[in-house]
C-alpha cells in the first residue's frame, strides 16, 4: 500500500490547498514532506536553506519522501523541487501522481512575495519562470494525471482528481 495520491507541481500550483480538500473529501490524512522536514529539523525550510544550504535540504527531502511514500492511504504533497531527484522520479512510477499545472502569471500571483520560499527571493517572476521551464519535463515524466489549475476552484480540481482515483 501507499499514498492514495501524490501531488506535484511548482510553487504556487496549489499542492497544499488541493491536498487539504482531497484529504477532507476522502476522509484520510494529509501528509506534506515540507512539513515533515520542518518538524524533524525544528525550523522552517527557509532557515534550513540559509543555515545548511540547498544540497543539504535536498538530502533531507529525499529521506522524507522515502518515508512518506510508505504512508498508507494518505494524500501526499511534495515540495516543488522533489522531482529533481532521479531516485524520487523512479519511485513515483509506482504511484498515482497528479501534476498540478499552472501558468507563470497565476503561480506568481499565488506565491506573492512571501519570504518562506528561499528559491524565489529576488525577482519572483523570473525565478519562477526559470524553475518552471526547467522542471516541466520532469513533472510530465512522473505524472499519471495532469490537471490545469488556472481558473478552477479547489473543489473543481479535486473533482477531476477524484474521478481518476
Ligand atoms: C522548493 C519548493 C518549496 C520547498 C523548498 C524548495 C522548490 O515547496 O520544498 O522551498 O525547489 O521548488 P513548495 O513547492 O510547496 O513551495
Amino acid at each position: 500500500m501507499s499514498p492514495v495520491v501524490v501531488l506535484v507541481g511548482p510553487p504556487g500550483s496549489g499542492k497544499s490547498t488541493i491536498a487539504a480538500v482531497l484529504s477532507e473529501r476522502l476522509g484520510v490524512s494529509h501528509r506534506d514532506t515540507d512539513a515533515d522536514i520542518e518538524a524533524a529539523a525544528g525550523k522552517p525550510i527557509s532557515d534550513i536553506f540559509v543555515d545548511e544550504g540547498e544540497a543539504h535540504f535536498r538530502k533531507l527531502e529525499r529521506a522524507a519522501i522515502v518515508v512518506a511514500l510508505q504512508d498508507d492511504g494518505a494524500v501526499l504533497s511534495l515540495g516543488g523541487g522533489a522531482i529533481l531527484d532521479p531516485e524520487t522520479r523512479a519511485d513515483l512510477a509506482a504511484h498515482h501522481v497528479v501534476y498540478l499545472e499552472v501558468s507563470l502569471g497565476e503561480a506568481a500571483k499565488r506565491v506573492g512575495l512571501g519570504v518562506s520560499r528561499p528559491l524565489l527571493l529576488g525577482n519572483v517572476r523570473t525565478q519562477l519562470r526559470n524553475l518552471m521551464e526547467a522542471r516541466r519535463p520532469l513533472y510530465d515524466e512522473v505524472a499519471k494525471q495532469t490537471v490545469v489549475t488556472d481558473d478552477k476552484t479547489p473543489d473543481q480540481i479535486a473533482d477531476e482528481i477524484l474521478e481518476q482515483l
